[in-house]
């Protein structure tokens, strides 16, 4: 992947990532399609990786269909797929790891500890392997995006990061390789999560500007639901991703829920239009 990506360099093309876990939907694939806008080679990565997963989280139940995968990343203009093992990435004797601090403490830090020192980890290492000009990721996992920003910042890390809108299905739901553990009749309590952002919008429209009145509101809705277990709600500065009582400046009410089996996440940015019916 090294020996292309240079060749690719060296014939003056622009190189643009997309990192993956597989099980493409069309939130990926509207990454990849924007990737094919911004560069010339547009890189997919398909790789499940492990560091990022807690002991008792879903790391072997993940849903994998890589040949699925591979001929839907290669009918949006993928030029490469890449799809490390778990032996190339993390040999016997791995010892690295790339720890961000501040960004990563509140919101999915605080239940998944070791989550993002091992995106940023498996990030920074492909970053090194695919040698891109730009990359792309989803505003749906806010708290990585930010994350992986404050990396590339911090350790001068020379490429761009591009951030692209949440992809919902039509009823709202923003799209997930997770939804599938969803079972029949969990659907409308996982709605619970676009339709409380949709309230958090309302209120914020009308004019409310207390945080915890307005996160009041969403863990009501959200939790009217048996099914729904609340991880958090929580409203924060968009930059430090610490809490705030008042939004003044730009803040995004960040939700994660337990919905029978899988754990969603969703988000908002207040001002921000907001795809949900
Ligand atoms: P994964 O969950 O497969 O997501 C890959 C990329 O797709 C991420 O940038 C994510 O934010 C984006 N994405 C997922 N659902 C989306 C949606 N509904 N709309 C828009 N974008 C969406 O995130 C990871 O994998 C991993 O942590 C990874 C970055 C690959 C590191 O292992």
């Amino acid at each position: 992947m090294q020996a292309r990506s240079e060749s690719l360099r060296l014939a003056g093309k622009r190189i643009v990532f997309v990192p993956t876990m597989g099980y493409l939907h069309e939130g990926h694939l509207n990454l990849m399609r924007e990737g094919r806008k911004i560069g010339d080679s547009l890189v997919v990565s398909i790789f499940v990786n492990p560091t990022q997963f807690g002991p008792g989280e879903d790391y072997e139940k993940y849903p994998r269909d890589f040949k699925r995968d591979e001929e839907l990343a290669s009918q949006v203009g993928a030029d490469i797929v890449f799809y490390p093992t778990v032996d190339e990435m993390y040999p016997a004797n791995y010892q690295t790891y790339v720890t961000v601090e501040g960004v990563t403490l509140n919101l999915c830090g605080q239940s998944r500890p070791i989550h993002f020192r091992g995106v940023a980890t498996v990030c920074a290492k492909l970053f090194n392997i695919v040698k891109p000009h730009a990359a792309v990721f989803g505003k749906k996992d806010f708290q990585q995006l930010v994350t992986i920003r404050r990396m590339v910042a911090d350790l001068n890390m020379d490429l761009e990061i591009h951030g692209m809108d949440t992809t919902r299905e039509p009823d709202g739901l923003a799209m997930s390789s997770r939804n599938v553990y969803l079972k029949d009749g969990e659907r409308e309590a996982a709605l619970s999560l676009s339709r409380g952002l949709k309230i958090a919008q309302g209120l914020y429209d009308s004019g409310e500007r207390e945080a915890a009145v307005i996160i009041e509101a969403v863990k009501n809705h959200i939790s009217s639901y048996d099914t729904n277990i609340i991880d958090y709600v929580k409203i924060c500065d968009t930059e430090t991703l610490e809490d705030i009582d008042q939004i003044e400046r730009e803040s995004v009410i960040a939700l994660a829920v337990k919905v029978g089996l899988p754990r969603l996440i969703d988000n908002y940015v207040f001002g921000e239009p907001l795809a949900i019916p």
